[in-house]
């Protein structure tokens, strides 16, 4: 950094914090190796959507009418899709706030947790924007122990401080496609220090069976220090228009209230929202396709001898012998992008979206030939 930066002691600190890496897009990779052929494997982004009805709400508002045109604000708090989101979920509006995407709601809560520095507790191999909000909003990151196949709620708690602010769960955890089971979670919920705000970032929790999955909203009226986060860029298959919901009490999302910026999250994704909130047969039928993807994934891996992390998400986890950089550089060439977990202290993994079936086959034929040599 040149010396005039260095000058402001807060920009030497944000130097020094991790910088997020998202997945390649399509549109990078055609640039750079000018494939006409590339399939996305990175985000885990639905390939089944956004609907039909989505797209043509969408084009309704663009269209414009009397109260939704593009010159104009969008309701600044998101009032009618949190009111969907509210009937959705059986709790009373103001136990909802909107993101532009759930990251922005994991930087709102840090922003105002962290005022007065502190600290949060985050897992081993968790979603990399735990750590990252927490140091951009002036605090400090506790690394819990977890491992690839086991979130360790027991050394969670262990590794709360005196001066903890924050906890984050990923339920289930995205990189590691593992979920917490019901009475880890109630005990997390029960024994966590009462002034330190439980954010659980359920972003993956509808490709859940509903009936099998412990949902940590069921605590709400529990514990007021909880916020649960959901997102429209996975199962609802908006991740382009970005849009996330947190649900919490009264009074800590009054208190995010005071943080969140004005029309923080815009008008084509407040009416796709609408729509996509309430198609529950959508999400059923994105729930069947990831089971159907994620079973023919497990019997291509078992004939590659490859290991795989994880049942939950719409994902996989899986450990070859080769370095994960080396294998996402491989693969790319062959017009395939994934993510490589190297960064995520996971050196020799890659995390795999499933995509459509035609779109598996392409990765099986791309990175089949290269496993068999030693996998
Ligand atoms: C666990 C987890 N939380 C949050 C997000 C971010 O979602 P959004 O697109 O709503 O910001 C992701 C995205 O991959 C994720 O994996």
């Amino acid at each position: 950094m040149s010396a005039g930066l260095t000058g402001i002691p807060g920009f030497e600190r944000v130097s020094k914090i991790p910088l997020y890496v998202p997945g390649k897009p399509i549109q990078e990779v055609q640039r750079e190796l000018g494939l006409t052929r590339i399939i996305k494997l990175a985000s885990n982004e639905n390939p089944w959507g956004p609907t039909e009805a989505v797209k043509a709400r969408v084009a309704a508002v663009v269209a414009g009418t009397e109260f939704e045109s593009l010159n104009l604000y969008p309701v600044s708090d998101g009032f009618y899709l949190r009111k969907r989101i509210a009937e959705r979920k059986g709790v009373a509006l103001d136990r909802v706030v909107l993101g532009n995407g759930s990251t922005e709601l994991l930087e709102m809560v840090a922003k105002a947790a962290f005022l007065d520095g502190g600290s949060a507790v985050i897992p081993k191999h968790s979603f990399a924007m735990y750590g990252i909000a927490t140091q951009t909003a002036g605090g400090r990151v506790i690394e819990s122990r977890a491992t690839a196949t086991d979130l360790d709620v027991d050394d969670l708690l262990r590794s709360v401080a005196p001066d903890t602010r924050l906890v984050y769960l990923a339920h289930p955890n995205n990189p590691t496609g593992i979920r917490v089971e019901a009475s880890a979670l109630a005990h997390l919920v029960r024994h966590l220090r009462e002034d330190i705000v439980l954010v659980v970032d359920q972003a993956y929790a509808e490709y859940e069976e509903p009936g099998e999955y412990a949902d940590a909203a069921d605590y709400l009226d529990e514990r007021p220090n909880l916020l649960v986060l959901h997102t429209f860029s996975k199962i609802h298959a908006l991740a382009a228009l970005r849009m996330g919901y947190g649900l919490g009490s009264t009074e800590l999302l009054s208190l995010l209230e005071r943080v969140r910026s004005p029309f923080n999250t815009n008008l084509l994704a407040q009416a796709a929202a609408e729509v996509a909130v309430q198609d529950l047969a959508f999400e059923a039928f994105c729930r069947q396709r990831n089971a159907e993807a994620r079973a023919a994934f497990h019997l291509e891996a078992t004939r590659h001898r490859c290991q795989l992390t994880g049942n939950s998400g719409n994902f996989v986890l899986m450990e070859t012998v080769y370095p994960a950089a080396d294998l996402f550089k491989a693969l790319l060439q062959r017009g395939v992008i994934v993510r490589p977990m190297h960064g995520y202290g996971l050196p020799n993994h890659i995390r795999v979206t499933f995509g459509k079936p035609e779109e598996m086959l392409a990765f099986w034929s791309a990175i089949g030939p290269l496993l068999d040599c030693g996998c």
